[in-house]
Parts: structure tokens; sequence; C-alpha cells
């Protein structure tokens, strides 16, 4: 097997070929890359093909974004990227996002404009449904509910989350040590693609927010959209433009939750 030099960010690839962003303080994708000659290259055995690496994200863009993403409510319906860039940061997540034994068990499902409007009249009407039935309160509904929901109605587009079990089970009944693991495992998988997609659209310049209104809009939204009634529904990332910036939440201590060892 031939030995060959690939650069060690060449997974970055799709993120770095992304838009930039006009929104301020977020450093856009375009401008945060640097040339590969000026990052350490390593060698192994190649096992697919030579992928040349045209733009490198660096470590410290990858942290700038980290520490720029927030939970921004106020949302608004205005994009600083084609909608085609958010498909191509939706399938750099699918694609390159890892899975317990590469299970690949996330289903993403990207509601925009009209659709997305539609996804959050579906959640008004469940909670609408509940009211009628007694279970919510008309004054919680209308107080709280009700303009939550219109607050993410507001915004741009939402990215719904799922896990299908079709691609869980078999795992399952291959590994049986693991059985019980790999409900756990998809999970996380699951909130790896949440944790990318999220960051991701902040460096585009969108603010983003997550939601779990499931199960209450499953049987609703599966319908709707024709989804395969076993995939669960995980989680709702939610964003748009940001009408106003994320606040930074506070931390705890850095030394109470890391424990370093054998630093040189
Ligand atoms: C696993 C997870 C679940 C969350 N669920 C919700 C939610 O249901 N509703 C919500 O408004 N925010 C939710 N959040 C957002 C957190 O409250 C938020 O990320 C946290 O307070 C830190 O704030 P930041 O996102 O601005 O850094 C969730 C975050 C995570 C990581």
């Amino acid at each position: 097997m031939a030995s060959r030099v690939l650069h060690p960010s060449a997974k970055f690839n799709s993120l770095c070929r992304l838009g930039s962003t006009p929104r301020s303080p977020v450093s856009p994708i375009s401008r945060i890359i640097t040339p590969p000659s000026s990052t350490r290259t390593f060698s192994f055995s190649l096992q697919r093909p030579f992928q040349s690496t045209k733009y490198v994200m660096s470590t410290d863009a990858l942290i700038q974004a980290a520490q720029n993403r927030h939970s921004i409510y106020k949302l608004g319906k205005n994009s600083p990227v084609p909608d085609a860039k958010i498909e191509e940061l939706v399938n750099a997540a699918i694609l390159n996002v890892p899975s317990s034994f590469n299970t690949q068990s996330t289903r993403l499902v990207i509601l925009l404009h009209d659709q997305h409007d539609r996804l959050w009249d579906i959640a008004a009407e469940a909670f609408r449904e509940r009211v009628a039935a007694g279970s919510l309160a008309e004054e919680v509904w209308k107080n709280q509910t009700e303009p939550k929901l219109q607050g993410f109605k507001n915004a741009y587009g939402t990215i719904l989350f799922y896990e299908d079990p079709a691609h869980i089970k078999p795992f399952q009944e291959k590994f049986p040590a693991y059985k019980d693991h790999f409900e756990p495992w998809a999970v996380q998988s699951n909130a790896m693609h949440q944790y990318f997609l999220w960051t991701a659209l902040e460096t585009l310049g969108f603010g983003a927010n997550l939601q779990h209104y499931n199960p209450l809009i499953d049987a609703p939204v599966a319908k709707e959209w024709s989804l395969p009634t076993e995939w669960r529904l995980v989680a709702q990332l939610v964003f748009g433009s940001p009408e106003a910036e994320g606040a930074e939440k506070p931390k705890k201590p850095v030394e109470e939750r890391v424990k370093f060892y054998g630093k040189q």
C-alpha cells in the first residue's frame, strides 16, 4: 500500500467550501481558512483516493466557531446564503458525522419557507388540541406557549433530527453483548449531527436554537411529510436571521470539569 501525505483537515473540506456570512462577530469561514502550508501534515497508509486540500480550516477557527455558537431565540426570515448552501451543509453533516459501528441511523428533514411555517402551525394545532382536551390551561397557552411557537415560526427554517430504528435493531441482534448500548449511542450520534449543524449554521450567519416538541408532534409531522412512522423524532433545530445577539451563558470553572494528566 502506497504511503501518501494527506492533510489532516481533509475532513473539513465540505465546511471550508461553505459561503461567507455578514454576521459579526463570527468570522466568515472563507476568511478564517489558512493555506495548507502553514499547518502540520502527517503520513499514513492511504486506503482511499488522495484528496487535495485547497483550503484548511484552522483549529483556532474551529474553537472560534464553538465559542460563537449560542442559543438565539429572536429569529427572522432572512438568510445570508442561498438555500443550496444549507443543503450542502446538511449533506456534509450526514456524510461526515460518525456513528457507533457506522450504523448511520440518523435521518434529517429540512423544512424551509412555507414548509417551516407549516411545522410550527402543526405544533400549535397539537397544543390547541391539548387546550380543548383540558390538559393545558388556556392561560398558559395564550401567554407562554403560543408566543413561543410564533417565535419559532418567525424563523427561516427548521431541521428535524430523527433516528431510524431499522438501522439500529440489526446491530443489536448481531452484537448482543452491546445490545443495550446501541440506543444511547444512536442518540449520541444524533446529538453530534445537531451540534455540527447548530455550530455550522451560526458560522454561516444564522442564529439557531434547539427544541424538543417530540413526541407531541411526531404523528402529524410524519403524516404531513409522508415520513416513515417508525422514525423517532429526537430534536428540532430552528434557525433564521439573528434579530438579537446570543448571550454568553455562565460557565462553571474548567478546573472542576477537566482533569488533565501527563502534560509536558
Ligand atoms: C441536549 C440539549 C437539549 C436542549 N433542549 C432545549 C430545549 O428543549 N429548549 C430550549 O429552548 N433550549 C434547549 N437547549 C439549549 C440549552 O438550554 C442551551 O444550549 C444552554 O443553556 C447553553 O446556552 P447556549 O446554547 O447559548 O450556549 C438544549 C441544549 C442541549 C445541548
